[in-house]
């Protein structure tokens, strides 16, 4: 049965509200959309990020929100850009990451999905493991053009059904599974 129609994803970015739409709808939950800038904290601590965000974004429209804050985590570059990715896509992009590797290739995606309403603040994380590709690969948003995820030989940018499987997905999964029980 279908719930809601109430929940809104607050992003500035429509390709995460347009993926997140799509997830959602396969667990039977209607995605609403506030295109906004939020309060990004510098931390390094991506759930601090993700617990301001989303409370932000709840005190601007008085409605149940949910908010995402996604981090790339390169091995053998302890972890950076991370909680930086946002700020490292802007200035050096993919090939400058591209430029950063050499044999250890090793990265995984994390995404943090955070709802908020009047009295719960709650996150939901997940990580997806995978590599750094040597070129970009494929036409994508992001790091899509560069990220390979584990058991794939595709980039994401190549993939037709990122959706099934991505860090957005599984966070989404058990931010749904929470939601449709709540
Ligand atoms: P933020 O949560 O918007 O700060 O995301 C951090 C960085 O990761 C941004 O540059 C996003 O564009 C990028 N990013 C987040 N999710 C994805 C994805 O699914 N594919 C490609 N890039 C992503």
């Amino acid at each position: 049965m279908q719930k809601s129609f109430d929940l809104i994803f607050v992003s500035s970015n429509d390709h995460k509200y347009l993926e997140a739409k799509n997830i959602l709808e396969s667990f039977g939950i209607k995605l609403g959309f506030l295109k906004s800038d939020l309060e990004e904290i510098q931390s390094s601590s991506l759930e601090e990020i993700a617990l301001r965000k989303a409370k932000d974004a709840f005190s601007k429209f008085k409605k149940p929100v949910i908010t995402e804050d996604d981090g790339l985590f390169i091995n053998s570059l302890g972890g950076f850009p991370g909680p930086y990715s946002s700020y490292v896509f802007k200035t050096i992009g993919n090939d400058g990451v591209l430029n950063l590797l050499r044999n250890n290739r090793k990265a995984k995606f994390v995404s943090i999905i955070t709802y908020c309403d009047k009295t719960i603040l709650q996150s939901f994380n997940a990580k997806l493991d995978g590599i750094i590709s040597k070129s970009q690969k494929g036409k994508g948003w992001g790091y899509d053009p560069i990220f390979i995820p584990k058991n794939s030989k595709k980039t994401f940018a190549e993939m037709d059904d990122k959706n099934k499987l991505s860090h957005r997905y599984k966070a989404l999964k058990k931010f749904s599974n929470w939601y449709l029980h709540k």
